[in-house]
């Protein structure tokens, strides 16, 4: 039987496993995750095996990034590339992928969300549950957009941007690289970089450095 791997046995790791499960029939995949108090533990029959090191020994390895942290995630990357492990996406069947969309390496495509046409999803983005991105967009690498979040056409989101759940962003709009827009936030104009950004309409809240709180976040 054909092994798969998931790094991250957190709730994103649990919703990549139901969409592999579906993508890779008959493969068996374990999770991949430095946090001891896992190891060993079966999360809905996957086991967790340890961290990255566990995958030297493996032929070949596959491996999905389940993560929504934008930064941890551009590590656990480069870590990946190091030891050569080939990262491979997880799109859901119940996905809406135009044909047109130019879809980038490991990236994350849960249920139900919509891609348009000429859309361009940058490497290791997560596009989440139900999450709308309109024509023409484009999301940069290792970008976050939440459920249900509706990305206007002709945005341009650069990379390791993170869009809170159900965030509208109007049409033609940019948000500068490293920036977080609050849940539920109406974005009616660009927001620069590594700002904080939320309400009706959205406004800058604050700069975000290394202090910024991420368990709010996530
Ligand atoms: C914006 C966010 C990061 C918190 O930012 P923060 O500045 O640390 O906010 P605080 O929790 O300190 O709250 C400060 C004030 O802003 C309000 N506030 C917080 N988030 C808000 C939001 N998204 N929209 C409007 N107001 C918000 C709080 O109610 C509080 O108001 P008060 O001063 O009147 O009591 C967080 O609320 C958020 O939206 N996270 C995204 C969550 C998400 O969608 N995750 C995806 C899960 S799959």
């Amino acid at each position: 039987m054909d092994e798969g791997f998931i790094f991250g046995c957190s709730a994103q790791g649990r919703v990549a496993l139901d969409i592999l499960k579906l993508q890779y029939p008959g493969t068996a995949w374990f999770f991949v995750d430095d946090n001891p108090d896992m190891l060993n533990q079966v999360i809905h029959g996957a086991v967790v095996i340890g961290g990255l090191d566990k995958l030297k020994d493996k032929k070949q390895p596959k491996l999905h990034i389940a993560l929504g942290h934008p930064s941890v995630k551009l590590k656990i990357v480069h870590t990946c590339e190091l030891l050569n492990i080939e990262l491979i996406q997880a799109i859901h069947p119940s996905a809406v992928v135009s044909s047109t969309a130019v879809i980038g390496k490991g990236v994350t495509v849960c249920a139900g969300a919509i891609i348009n046409t000429d859309a361009k999803i940058g490497d290791f983005a997560l596009i989440n549950t139900g999450a709308i991105v309109e024509h023409d967009t484009v999301i940069g690498d290792y970008t976050s957009i939440s459920p249900a979040a509706c990305i206007g056409g002709r945005v341009n989101i650069e990379n390791e941007v993170f869009i809170g759940s159900g965030a509208i962003v109007l049409a033609r709009t940019t948000i500068g690289a490293g920036s977080v827009i609050g849940m539920g936030a109406i974005v009616t104009r660009d927001i620069p970089a590594s700002t904080l950004a939320y309400g009706n309409p959205a406004r800058e809240i604050k700069k975000i450095d290394s202090s910024f709180n991420w368990s709010k976040v996530l």
